[in-house]
């Protein structure tokens, strides 16, 4: 049974992997959807035509890692397609993001990324396909998305590294660094509700994309054996830039546009 796993599949992102490989990758036997809010991943499962299951967790509880893996040898899968895009972010400064936050997206986008990651890679083989979710906050450190951006970085340094640690075996890695997407769950969830709320961050999210494209856009270059993925103009020049420009101009660019 070739199936892909998704995680982050209750909403945003996890959900647009879902219904595109529904729709699109007559390869895929089973799709197994993972993030906590069953009952929208039972809906998200009945309405897609392949077959489904659905793993409600929270993933920075080490039982989960324990329970996907347990499923993973019960069903003696064979994980084609990983696509890893659990995550979230908080916006403020040090002082007005909570300690439970700031371990929490540590948690969730570096730790839980990286351990359901090994999870599925044994139960892989040439020509599958591992995507991790980045951001373009990977590409730069930004004030008052600190600890988010750092994580970031991290799972993207994870994933390039990654990605040649497997290339013997044919399984393509992909890191996939999308700028603001307007239409997921994501911005709502980090605009900060600390002391100072959103006074402290970002205040606009200009030339934001879609879902759909980032989507459509991360299945392609994982398609191509891509190492990363910016799927919106905005990431793409900014990769560049960032290669470019000292980081001091870097954090005063954005200094700028946040505002
Ligand atoms: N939207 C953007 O502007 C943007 C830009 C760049 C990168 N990204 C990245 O894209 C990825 C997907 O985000 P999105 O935009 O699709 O946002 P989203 O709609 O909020 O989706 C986040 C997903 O993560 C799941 N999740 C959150 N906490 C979890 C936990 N503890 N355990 C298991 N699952 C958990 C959520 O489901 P439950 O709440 O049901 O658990 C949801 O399915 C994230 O990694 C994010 O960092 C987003």
């Amino acid at each position: 049974m070739n199936t892909a796993v998704i995680t982050g599949a209750s909403s945003g992102l996890g959900r647009g992997f879902a219904e595109f490989i529904d729709a699109s990758c007559a390869q895929i036997d089973e799709i197994w959807l993972i993030a906590r809010r069953e009952e929208r991943l039972n809906e998200i499962a009945s309405s897609l035509v392949k077959k489904t299951r659905v793993f409600a967790l929270d993933l920075t509880q080490a039982s989960s890692i324990g329970t996907i893996k347990n499923a993973l040898s019960e069903s003696n899968a064979h994980v084609s397609l990983f696509i890893s895009a659990a995550g979230y972010g908080k916006i403020g400064s040090s002082s007005s993001v909570s300690d439970e936050d700031t371990a929490g997206m540590i948690d969730l986008n570096c730790r839980a990324a990286v351990l359901c990651t090994r999870a599925v890679i044994p139960y892989m083989r040439a020509g599958d396909r591992i995507i991790e979710i980045c951001s373009t906050s990977a590409f730069q450190p930004l004030q008052y998305l600190n600890v988010y951006a750092a994580s970031k970085a991290f799972i993207y340094n994870y994933t390039r590294a990654l990605r040649n640690e497997l290339l013997p075996k044919g399984i393509a890695v992909t890191a996939v660094c999308p700028y603001w997407i307007k239409d997921t769950e994501f911005i709502g969830i980090a605009q900060n509700d600390g002391e100072d709320g959103r006074a402290s961050g970002v205040r606009s999210f200009p030339l934001s994309t879609t879902a759909a494209k980032v989507v459509k856009r991360a299945m392609a270059a994982s398609g191509a054996g891509f190492a990363v993925c910016t799927p919106d103009i905005v990431s793409f020049f900014h990769r560049i830039f960032a290669k470019i420009l000292p980081r001091t101009v870097m954090l005063y660019i954005w200094d700028l546009l946040r505002r």
